[in-house]
C-alpha cells in the first residue's frame, strides 16, 4: 500500500477500533493506521474468513491489541472498544450468495453483531464510527448511475442485512446522538482479497484460476456490469469520513470509481496480463445478483472530500501482479 496520507493531522493521540481487521478491506485499514502512527489500534475478528497473516503487519507496533472474537459476543464488542476514540466496522458474513445459502447465519453476524458494535460504540462514547455497508442495497435498480437518492431493493439477505444496518445507524443517530456514517461499497478489489472458498469475489476466483491454468467460471452472458473499486480509494473513503465535518455525521455515501466494466471486458484483462489464451466456462445467471452496476460519487466528492486516485485499470495491474507475486498455484 501507498503512503499517501488522507488525514490531517496526528493520529498518535487516538485510539482506534477495526473491526473484521484480519480480512480483506479490513487489514488495508489496519496498514494504514499502522503506517500513520496510529495511538492505538484494537483489531476485533474471529478469524473465520480473515487470517493472521493479514495481521503481522502489526506485530510488534506497540500500540497494537488483537482481540480474537465474534461481534456476535458482546463481550468481546465491549472488550475491543474500550476507551477507543474512533471505530471503523467491517465484520460480516460477505457474499450474496452465501447469505441465500443461509439467511439466519448471515442475518446473526451482521444484524445482531452490527448491533452489538453499536451498543458498545455507544458505551464507550465513541467520536465516530464508519461502517460498511454495501451497493446491494440498491438491488437492480434500473436507475443509472446509482445515487444515494435512489429507492433501495435489496434482493438478497446480505442486502437485507446491509440496508438494516444503515436504518439501525440512522435510528442510534436520532436517539443517542451517536456520530455514524456508513460507506455503500461498490465491488472492492485489490491484493490480499481471498480467492478461497465458496463464496470469493470473482477478481481473485478469475486471477487464481488464471494462474493454475483452468477456464473460470461467468455466470450469466458477461455483459452485466459492475463498479470495481481498487481498495486504496476505500481506505481513502474510511479516513476522510473518520474526519469529515459534522454535516457528514448520519448519511451514507457510494464509494466507488464511477467506472462501469463488464465481467467479459474484466476477464479479457486478466486473461491478457496472463498471457493467456484459455476462454471462460459460461454458467446460468445466479439469483440475488444484480444486472448493472455504476455509482454516482458525487455525494462521497461533496462531503468526505473523496477522489478515487486509484482508477480500474490501474488497480488491476497492481492486483494482478501482486497475486503474482505472492499466489501459491495449487499442484493438480
Ligand atoms: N469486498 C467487497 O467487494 C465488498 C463490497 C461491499 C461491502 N463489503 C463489506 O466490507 C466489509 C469487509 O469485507 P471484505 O471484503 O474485507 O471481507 P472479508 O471476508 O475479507 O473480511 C471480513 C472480516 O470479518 C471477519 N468476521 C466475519 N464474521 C465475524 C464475526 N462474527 N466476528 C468478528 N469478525 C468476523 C472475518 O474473519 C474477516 O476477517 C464487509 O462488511 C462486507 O460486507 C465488501
Amino acid at each position: 500500500m501507498c503512503n499517501k496520507k488522507f488525514h490531517s493531522g496526528d493520529l498518535s493521540q487516538y485510539a482506534f477500533a477495526v473491526t473484521g481487521g484480519a480480512g480483506f478491506i479490513g487489514s488495508h485499514l489496519l496498514e494504514y493506521l499502522l503506517s500513520h502512527n496510529a495511538g492505538r489500534i484494537v483489531v476485533l475478528d474471529d478469524l473465520s474468513s480473515g487470517s493472521k497473516e493479514n495481521l503481522k503487519q502489526a506485530e510488534g507496533y506497540k500500540g497494537f491489541q488483537f482481540v480474537e472474537g465474534s461481534i456476535c459476543d458482546v463481550n468481546a464488542c465491549e472488550k475491543a472498544l474500550h476507551g477507543v476514540d474512533f471505530v471503523m466496522h467491517q465484520a460480516a458474513l460477505c457474499s450474496v450468495p452465501r447469505s441465500l445459502a443461509n439467511p439466519v447465519a448471515t442475518n446473526d453476524v451482521n444484524v445482531s453483531g452490527f448491533l452489538n458494535v453499536l451498543m458498545a460504540a455507544k458505551k464507550n462514547g465513541v467520536k465516530r464510527m464508519v461502517y460498511a455497508s454495501s451497493s446491494s442495497v440498491y438491488g437492480d435498480s434500473k436507475i443509472l448511475p446509482k445515487s444515494e437518492t435512489n429507492p433501495v431493493s435489496p434482493l438478497s439477505p446480505y442486502a437485507v442485512s446491509k440496508y438494516t444496518n444503515e436504518l439501525y445507524a440512522s435510528v442510534f443517530a436520532r436517539n443517542y446522538g451517536m456520530n455514524l456514517i456508513g460507506l455503500r461499497y461498490f465491488n472492492i478489489f485489490g491484493p490480499r482479497q481471498s480467492p478461497g472458498g465458496p463464496y470469493a469475489a470473482a477478481i481473485p476466483l478469475f486471477v487464481s484460476a488464471l494462474l493454475e491454468k483452468r477456464s473460470p467460471v461467468i455466470f450469466g452472458d458477461g455483459e452485466q456490469t459492475r463498479d470495481f473499486t481498487f481498495v486504496e480509494n476505500v481506505v481513502q473513503a474510511n479516513i476522510k469520513a473518520l474526519f469529515a465535518p459534522e454535516e457528514a455525521n448520519g448519511n451514507v455515501f457510494n464509494i466507488a470509481c464511477g467506472e462501469q466494466t463488464t465481467i467479459n471486458q474484466l476477464f479479457k484483462m486478466l486473461a491478457e496480463s496472463a498471457g493467456s489464451s484459455l476462454m471462460p466456462e459460461y454458467k446460468p445467471y445466479r439469483t440475488g445478483d444484480v444486472k448493472d452496476s455504476i455509482a454516482d460519487i458525487s455525494k462521497a466528492k461533496l462531503l468526505l472530500g473523496y477522489t478515487p486516485e486509484v482508477n480500474f485499470n490501474k488497480g488491476i495491474e497492481t492486483t494482478w501482479n501482486w497475486y503474482k507475486t505472492v499466489y501459491k498455484v495449487k499442484s493438480s
